[in-house]
């Protein structure tokens, strides 16, 4: 019987997803690195810096330290400017129904975002009061794959790692859920999802709705 379950948000509550990716491909194309929806694939769950590393990594020279700093804050000024307009119709269907149906079944809902804007968008979602615990991404020392974001979250509510279940849409994330020792619920596909224990395609599949 599990006792928590810990949410991931961009992606899998609201389609940030995208705007990281439009923010990221509009950085990238402006040093010379082809980027696509394959390569985001691999940034979905990583944090700010790592996400900037790897991108560069296929620039044609190398960067500062100040320079990585400028651009990763031209990053999030741009993000932010995009989540400026969110509302509570940018919820992803079944996300408020999976919330709901968590807290009915009498479960504590955690929230694992390694994004330092998440306390933001949940607001602008108007969603901040449905969560027990939300992970404050500036306290996390490794980002995912690492399972410390899961970890801490199951603590925080009081719960041990198996009796938690996970929720998450990218590759690194399930990565975490699982080196965390929890149930990974994958949304998206399932052939990039592999690691998860089931794939759902988005919340509106959500197994306690
Ligand atoms: C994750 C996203 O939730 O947060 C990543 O999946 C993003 O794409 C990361 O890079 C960090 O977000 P932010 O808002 O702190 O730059
Ligand atoms: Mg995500
Ligand atoms: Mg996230």
């Amino acid at each position: 019987q599990f006792k928590a379950v810990i949410f991931d948000l961009d992606g899998v509550i609201t389609d940030t997803a995208r705007y990281h990716y439009l923010a990221w491909k509009r950085l990238a194309e402006a040093q010379g690195v082809h980027f696509d929806e394959a390569f985001n694939e691999h940034l979905k769950g990583i944090d700010r810096m790592g996400s900037l590393e790897l991108i560069l990594a296929s620039a044609t020279r190398s960067y500062t330290d100040a320079e990585k700093l400028a651009l990763a804050t031209e990053k999030n000024e741009h993000y932010k400017e995009l989540i400026a307009t969110m509302t509570p119709a940018d919820l992803l269907p079944g996300a408020v129904e999976a919330l709901d149906a968590a807290r009915a079944a009498g479960l504590k809902i955690g929230l694992a975002s390694v994004s330092r804007n998440a306390f933001e968008v949940l607001d602008r979602l108007g969603i901040t009061g449905k969560f027990d615990y939300v992970v404050d991404a500036g306290t996390i020392a490794r980002g995912k794959p690492d399972p410390e974001i899961f970890l801490k979250a199951a603590r925080e509510l009081g719960v041990a790692p198996g009796d938690c279940f996970g929720v998450e849409d990218a590759v690194a994330g399930v990565a975490s859920i699982k080196a965390a020792g929890m149930y990974a619920i994958g949304v998206g596909d399932p052939r990039v999802l592999a690691q998860a224990d089931i794939v759902i395609p988005d919340l509106a599949a959500f197994p306690l709705n």
